[in-house]
């Protein structure tokens, strides 16, 4: 295990990794704690939860809404929660969100530690203070940033992980590597989920490398005002055409990240190898690269998009493999040069 602190303003957060969430009471009174985690971790993980305050939600994105931090609330009032308790989401996105948006309303904010169970979750959501949950059918309307005092990084909960959530999150890492770390490709071209699964303390290593890069874009940037749009690559077309055509976040991102690729050839002067290498990148890790998509359908979506300027979107692009930029890009251009 490795304990690493980080700083974001004036906070910190430590960072356990490859460490084990059975020691538990080595960093927090679990007498204190209340877990939050949904039904299939639970059911996944029964030993995990025994003897402690657990509150079992539904698991699925339809859970991130308010009735759940109403429900939540009402037990921590049964439980007696005060401003001593420590809350710990145990889970996915969708926990470690509401975990941190209950923490930071509840009292006015209760003390908070993450422990994802995700490749998703480890990589991507656990990390950067970003807590939301939807409004019908918008997602993340609704949130605060709020970093929690510490996440554990345990590797072993990705051994019930379905495969397809562990191509969601390495729709996320391959993300990363193509705006901030080109050898962190190549890496990933010369293996495979099944390899990752069957090493995994290279596993951990990857983790960890992804954690501290996604760190060190948000700690730039806490407020989302430049660099940390960059993490948005792909995001664009992947939201809009992620409901309507009914695919996972991982799947809708991968096909967004190629149109992004083809629109960086177009306007960046981006190899057109690099077209070839994403695409193997993406097969590789069992994701989709292209789909059927009316552009009629999802214009109106990408207009709704909260990364939208007048007329123009912000959009990310990429110069070369594993360097993003942020650019305004006007609709019309889009839809000529993709659709
Ligand atoms: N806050 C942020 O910055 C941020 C960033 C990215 C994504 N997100 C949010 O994260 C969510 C997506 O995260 P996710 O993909 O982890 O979704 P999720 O929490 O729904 O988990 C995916 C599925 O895997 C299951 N699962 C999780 N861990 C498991 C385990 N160890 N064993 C067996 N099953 C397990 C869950 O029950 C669920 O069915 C979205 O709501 C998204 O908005 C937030
Ligand atoms: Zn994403």
């Amino acid at each position: 295990m490795t304990s690493t602190h980080f700083q974001i303003g004036n906070q910190s957060v430590q960072c356990y990794f490859n460490a084990s969430f059975s020691n538990i009471d080595q960093w927090v009174p679990s007498h204190q704690c209340i877990f939050i985690t949904d039904e299939n971790i639970a059911y996944a993980h029964p030993a995990a939860f025994a003897h402690k305050q657990t509150i079992v939600l539904k698991a699925g994105e339809s859970t991130k809404q308010q009735q759940t931090i109403d429900y939540i609330i009402s037990k921590l009032i049964e439980k007696e929660a005060d401003r001593d308790t420590w809350l710990i989401g145990v889970g996915g996105g969708v926990i470690t969100d509401i975990t941190g948006y209950v923490a930071g309303i509840f009292m006015r904010g209760l003390k908070t530690g993450l422990i994802p169970t995700s490749l998703l979750g480890m990589v991507d959501a656990a990390i950067g203070g970003k807590n939301g949950i939807g409004v019908g059918t918008y997602k993340n309307l609704v949130g605060l940033i709020k970093q929690p005092e510490f996440i554990l990084f345990d590797p072993h909960w990705l051994t019930t992980l379905p495969t397809r959530e562990w191509s969601n999150g390495f729709a996320e890492i391959i993300k990363h590597a193509c705006i901030r770390d080109v050898d962190m490709l190549e890496e990933l071209l010369n293996h495979s989920i099944e390899w990752y699964q069957n090493n995994p303390k290279e596993l951990a290593t990857l983790i960890e490398k992804n954690v501290r890069l996604k760190w060190s874009i948000v700690a730039n940037d806490p407020w989302e005002q430049n660099e940390r749009r960059l993490l948005n690559f792909g995001h664009t077309i992947g939201h809009a055409i992620e409901n309507t055509y009914q695919l996972s976040h991982g799947e809708a991102i991968a096909i967004g990240m190629m149109y992004a690729v083809k629109l960086s050839a177009a306007t960046n002067g981006l190899e057109e190898t690099s077209i070839q290498i994403m695409e193997k990148a993406f097969t590789q890790y069992q994701l989709p690269t292209q789909a059927m998509i009316d552009w009629r359908k999802i214009a109106p979506l990408i207009q709704l998009d909260k990364k939208r300027k007048g007329e123009t979107i912000r959009f990310i692009v990429l110069e070369e493999i594993g360097k993003g930029k942020v650019q305004e890009i006007s609709l019309e251009t889009i839809q000529t040069i993709l659709f």
